[in-house]
């Protein structure tokens, strides 16, 4: 008798909107409680920020849906738009990948140092490449179809490495880029596997402020022009607040706020978390810079928003 395949619900009562549902998650190492009962909900084309002081647990709500950690409690669906939906609490590491296309960046960059930067993003297309060469030695040396897969491979990867201003640098040795081309490469690797879901983990860090608002352009055009649905990280809240259609706020693992970016960096418990107990205290100037509490005129810092 066949086995029905466990992470591929009969039917789910998520919205059709919704790409990532994530309900009553609960993350324990021993005592300590990393995320306690989080929910929320991820839409298609949206860029949903996770943001919240070091140790809130973002990179850990990343570990579990990547299958790096298993929950310890909850539910984690991603409402893949072609393929349908999947639990990812229920599936192992490299299927999350492989087969729900879920993404990811790491909060220290990952690239295969001594190779070059187009290698490092064709190897992020092994997978699509060995299908097509059916595994087997023969099939690599003589099918045509590996042929053609490794042709669009290469044309993948060019194309990326173009939208980031890497194409020039394509055969140098990943190691020896540039700290902000790094993160810019790794974030091409992430693409390069086609997905459905990216999740950035702090892209923003390191990079100076011209890098920074290019980084805007590029997530914001992963949106708009590549229909994707972007989970991030961030501590750069000039990011945040002009990119982000909706934040999640966690503090020690709680959800603390969820809301659009005014409704977010208005609420007093935001403000609270990022403050420290001491409500009567005046905000310092660089917390009201951080969530965009300008008090001169106008609220963000830069530009219009950016996001119709
Ligand atoms: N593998 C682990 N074992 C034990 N504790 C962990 C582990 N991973 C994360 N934590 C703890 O979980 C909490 C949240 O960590 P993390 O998710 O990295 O926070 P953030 O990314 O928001 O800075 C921290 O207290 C951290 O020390
Ligand atoms: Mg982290």
């Amino acid at each position: 008798m066949l086995m029905r395949d466990l992470s591929r619900p009969l039917e789910t009562d998520i919205p059709a909107d919704a790409l990532l549902e994530v309900q009553h998650l609960t993350m324990r190492f021993g005592g300590l409680v990393a995320i306690d009962d989080l929910s929320f909900t991820a839409r298609k084309n949206e860029i949903t920020a996770i943001i919240g002081p070091n140790g809130a647990g973002k990179t850990t709500v990343f570990n579990c849906l990547t299958g790096f950690y298993k929950p310890t409690v909850g539910r984690l669906t991603l409402n893949h738009p072609d393929k349908g939906p999947f639990l990812l609490e229920r599936m192992e590491g490299f299927r999350i990948a492989q087969k729900a296309d879920v993404a990811r960046t790491f909060q220290n960059i990952r690239l295969f140092s001594r190779m070059s930067v187009l290698e490092n993003l064709i190897v992020a297309q092994h997978n699509r490449l060995m299908k097509a060469s059916a595994f087997s030695l023969a099939g690599l040396l003589f099918m045509k179809r590996y042929a053609k897969a490794e042709k669009e491979a290469v044309e993948l990867a060019k194309y990326w490495l173009d939208k980031v201003g890497l194409y020039e640098r394509a055969d140098w040795d990943a190691g020896n880029l540039p700290y902000g081309d790094q993160r810019r490469l790794e974030i091409c690797r992430a693409m390069c596997i086609q997905p459905a879901l990216l999740c950035l983990d702090e892209p923003a860090a390191g990079l100076n402020p011209r890098e920074s608002l290019e980084l805007n352009d590029l997530l914001m055009s992963i949106r708009d022009d590549e229909g994707i649905g972007v989970l991030l990280i961030e501590h750069d809240m000039s990011v945040v607040m002009q990119i982000s259609d909706h934040i999640v706020v966690l503090d020690y693992g709680r959800k603390i706020a969820d809301g659009d970016p005014l409704a977010v960096r208005t609420d007093p418990a935001v403000i609270k978390a990022y403050l420290g107990e001491d409500e009567d205290e005046a905000i310092p100037e660089d917390i009201v810079q951080d969530l965009g509490l300008s008090t001169r005129t106008g609220g963000t810092k830069q530009g219009d928003g950016g996001n119709a």
